[in-house]
Parts: structure tokens; sequence; C-alpha cells
């Protein structure tokens, strides 16, 4: 898979005509590029019309969540079938907004995870500190464990079908994003922890930055080796921002 990846995360944002309307427009806008992935993630309810006008192009679906069950009494949950029937190639597991307003645990999401690989869709695994943790010199603390729990069990080589991404939860949303140097630094750490827990090719783990990234500071966060990609918000919602931010992240 390209190294670098670009996914849209659309939040609770966009209802199906408006997300038509969206992915018609990133798709006129935008020219694909061997070295990058781009992947949107669309609420549940959006996903078949987008994933039908995604068609064949190189454009790959995400959903925000997934239940870890097959299928059962669960009101009001969407399983892995369910989502790969759609066509989904990935799903955004842990976002912290999950984690925060939903209640989510490190346990559930790692049961999330493997669900997601037995099923064959590719989790964007999150991680992040929280800003007291950060200003309590706690964040390299917090990233263990968070990848500690959330990647218990898992084989090394299932690492390669995962994406992660770093979003530090004070920069979600607040147009503070980490500096280039704040995200490589907690980038780096990752990828030695990874390394040495799972001994393992680290540098081919792709890593994505999130929080309040914008195509204006895209492209000095793409220019850290460490920085694989970005994980968007508020940005993606604009087609042109977002395909900006894709044309930043094309490298040689
Ligand atoms: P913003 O880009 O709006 O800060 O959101 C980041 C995010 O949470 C993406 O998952």
């Amino acid at each position: 898979m390209p190294n670098r990846c670009i996914v849209g995360n659309w939040k609770m944002h966009k209802t199906i005509s408006q997300a038509k309307s969206l992915i018609c427009d990133i798709l006129s806008k935008y020219q694909a590029h061997p070295s990058v992935e781009l992947v949107v993630a669309p609420p549940y309810v959006a996903l078949p019309s987008v994933a039908h006008l995604l068609g064949p192009t190189p454009i790959k679906c995400a959903a925000q969540n997934l239940c870890a069950k097959d299928e059962g009494a669960f009101t009001g949950e969407v399983s892995p079938p369910m989502l790969q029937e759609l066509g989904c190639h990935y799903v955004i597991i842990g976002h912290s907004e999950r984690r925060h307003l939903f209640g989510e645990t490190d346990q559930d999401i790692n049961e999330k995870i493997h669900a997601a690989l037995h099923h064959g869709l590719q989790p964007i695994f999150c991680i992040g500190e929280r800003l007291a943790d950060r200003e309590a010199d706690q964040t390299h603390t917090v990233i263990q464990h968070q990848l500690q729990t959330g990647l218990a069990g898992v084989a090394g080589k299932d690492l390669d079908n995962i994406t992660i991404a770093y979003e530090p939860v004070w920069a979600i949303g607040t147009g503070k994003a980490a500096t280039v140097e704040e995200a490589t630094e907690v980038h780096t750490a990752i990828r030695s922890f990874l390394k040495v827990h799972w001994s393992l090719n680290a540098e081919q783990i792709r890593i994505l930055y999130g929080g309040s990234v914008t195509a204006d500071n895209a492209q000095a966060l793409f220019q850290s080796p460490q920085i694989n990609g970005a994980l968007v918000g508020k940005a993606c919602l604009n087609s042109e921002s977002f395909v900006k931010i894709a044309e930043h992240a094309i490298s040689d």
C-alpha cells in the first residue's frame, strides 16, 4: 500500500444528498497519485451512496466505527460483515470522541481491532493524549498504554494491515495543531515502541497525524519523514481543502 495516506473523517456531518454532492466535488478535483492513498469516512447512512459513487476509483471508504460482534441483539450497532459488504476497506477505531464521549474502553477497542482484522477490514487505530496528560508529562505513558492494550494479542504480521493515527485530544477541533516537532517526537516514540514490542520493521507502519490539519499546515507536517499522512476532520468537509491536503502529501 502507498506509504502516504489521507483520511477524511466526516464525523456526524452530511446527509445522504450532501454526502453525494461532496464526493462528486472531490472526484472532480482530485488527480490520483500512486504515492498517496485517499480515504473518506462518511456517516454510516451515507456509506452505500458514497461507496457506489466511488465505484472503481482509487478513493477508498472507511467506516467511523463498528461493533465487535458479527450479529445479534445489539440494537443500533453495525457489524463488520455489514461494512465489508458495503465495500469498506477501512474502519476508524478508538477515536477520542468514541473514547471520551461514548465511554469506549481500551478493551472495547481491542475487541474491535480483532473483529475488523478477522473480517478483512483495515483498522485506522486512533491514539492520543489529553491536554492534562501532556501538561503532566504523561504523553508517552498514555500513548504506550493505548498501544499495548489496543493491540493486545495482535500478531506482528497483522500490523501491516493497521494504520495508526496519532490524534492529540487537545488538537482536535481546536484550530491548534501540534507542531511538526511535537508530532514527530510522538510518531518516533510510537514507531520505536512497536519495534520493541512487536519486533517488526516499524519503518513500514503508517502513522498519520490528526488534529486541526488544514490545507495551510499540511505541507509542513508532511515534511517530516515520521508523518505518513493525516486524519482530517473539519478541513475534509470542503472538497477544495481536502484535495489540497492530499496534494501536499504527494511524494516522489
Ligand atoms: P479536526 O481536523 O477537525 O481537528 O478533527 C480531527 C479529527 O478528530 C479527525 O478524526
